[in-house]
């Protein structure tokens, strides 16, 4: 079994204090939970307002966004689309990482219907998680600058402040490694009205599995 990170355990700690406020007037001492997969945004949607209070950033990370925000948008007033990037561990792992041949048309196609479907103009994108290698393997220059007012890579200093930042500055959202947990957080824990896309494919073999992901705002 996977280790439980961090994120997990604040989850659970979530739930406990959820389940406390369904279940009253329970003098029972234990709660057998008897199922054996609880990874699904499912179990806990109802409460979506709750555990986003519940993940508010700290003032320290939001400083440093904050900062950082300023830093590169400067007066940019353009709609974010952000594209979270995630690779490494996953090169080994089940999950499928984000591969240029999904990236690039799906980025291009988010754009169009940006345009049409939500009547928005001036979009940035604005990519999260893209290491030098990946980054160079996009050829931003040739694919994107032209549809876009400006292309950037966002390189925070912590995967909190990844998070914190992608929560906070997004209009629109592209998962495009969908077995990411800090990807779907992000999109989670953002601006509630915001269109967020994924990649349909969770595995190298094409399999669809991941039906807890099949997450719409
Ligand atoms: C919005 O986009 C148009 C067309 O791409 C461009 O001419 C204009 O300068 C942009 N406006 C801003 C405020 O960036
Ligand atoms: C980037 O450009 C190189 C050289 O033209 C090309 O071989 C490669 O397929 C391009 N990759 C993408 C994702 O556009
Ligand atoms: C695809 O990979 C996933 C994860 O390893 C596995 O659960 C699933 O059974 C595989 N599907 C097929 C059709 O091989």
């Amino acid at each position: 079994m996977k280790a439980l990170n961090d994120l997990h355990l604040v989850l659970i700690a979530a739930l406990i204090q959820i389940l406390k406020s369904i279940i009253h007037d329970s003098n029972a001492t234990w709660l057998l939970l008897n199922g054996h997969y609880y990874q699904s945004y499912k179990y806990f949607h109802e409460f979506r307002n709750e555990i986003r209070a519940i993940f508010e950033f700290g003032p320290k990370v939001m400083t440093a966004i904050n900062k950082y925000a300023s830093d590169i948008f400067g007066n940019d007033k353009s709609h974010k689309f952000c594209v979270h990037i995630r690779r490494d561990d996953f090169l080994q792992h089940r999950n499928l990482e984000s591969r240029t041949y999904f990236v690039v048309p799906a980025v291009l196609r988010v754009f169009k219907f940006l345009q049409r479907e939500s009547g928005v103009h001036n979009v940035s994108a604005v990519f999260i998680g893209a290491k030098p290698d990946f980054w160079d393997a996009l050829n931003v220059t040739q694919n994107f600058s032209p549809h876009f007012d400006t292309v950037y890579n966002a390189r925070l200093s912590s995967r909190g402040e990844d998070m914190a930042f992608g929560a906070t500055y997004c209009d629109s959202f592209l998962i495009s490694a969908s077995g990411s947990t800090f990807g779907w957080w992000m999109a989670y824990l953002g601006n509630t009205a915001m269109p967020v896309f994924y990649n349909g494919q969770a595995f190298p073999n094409g399999s669809r599995t991941w039906h807890c992901l099949t997450y719409r705002a």
